[in-house]
């Protein structure tokens, strides 16, 4: 049985001015939130530090926090991270770190974890670390800004990852990220992903409550 499609809308297409209002805004439409961590080093664009989704717990926040972290070193950060309040962890398998380590100890940690590819970075990459995650993320744009086109020449990817998760009983979600509306997940959702970030369709859409309901019957 496929896992039931899941939006997330992803914080950076929010009002970086009222973070806390935005968040709420998407958590009165959906039980996940994104937020993504740039560090402009491994991707060319600054974002937030652990001290916006600190805030958002005290704020009151109790949404899911599905934290996509784009730094060169995120070994050095998951703690800092998951003292932070949230909720799962990802990772990219570009950067040369200790994958496994770094994966097992944000479990540790009493998170989720998740693993994330690149446009450019194939499936085999990840394969190996498949029975070690909650999370596979993959990227549906090269990572760093909101608003781009989404590539659908990734759909094989997840056809191909969809399918090692079937043959082995594994239980991990699979997770789309960059250009993501109705019609591209869609897509996403017939080659095997459940779980969709949304930021700029999510954050523009003119009616929230109707996207929301959209996304819940693909
Ligand atoms: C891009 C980020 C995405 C971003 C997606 O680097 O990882 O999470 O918020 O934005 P949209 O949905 O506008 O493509
Ligand atoms: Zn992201």
């Amino acid at each position: 049985m496929p896992l039931a499609p899941l939006l997330v809308p992803s914080l950076l297409a929010g009002d970086h001015a009222n973070l806390a209002a935005s968040a709420r805004r998407a958590a009165e439409f959906a039980p996940w939130l994104h937020i993504d961590i740039m560090d402009g080093h491994f991707v060319p664009n600054l974002t937030f530090g652990p001290e916006v989704p600190a805030a958002l717990r005290r704020a009151g926040l109790k949404t899911f926090f599905d934290t996509h972290l784009m730094l060169a070193e995120p070994q050095k950060y998951i703690e800092a991270f998951a003292k932070a309040g949230t909720n799962n962890i990802s990772i990219h398998i570009e950067p040369a770190y200790d994958h496994r380590t770094t994966l097992a100890r944000i479990r540790e940690l009493g998170c989720q974890c998740g693993i994330v590819l690149n446009p450019g970075t194939p499936a085999a990459a990840i394969e190996p670390l498949l029975g070690l995650v909650d999370l596979v993320l993959v990227m549906t744009v090269q990572p760093g800004f909101g608003g781009q086109p989404f590539r659908s020449d990734m759909l094989p990817k997840l056809r191909e990852i969809d399918g090692w998760r079937q043959s082995r009983g594994l239980k991990f979600r699979l997770e789309v990220d960059g250009g993501i509306d109705l019609a591209t997940a869609a897509q996403c959702r017939a080659a095997g992903a459940d779980t969709f970030v949304a930021g700029t369709s999510f954050f523009k859409a003119a009616d929230q409550a109707a996207f929301a309901k959209a996304f819940a019957a693909l």
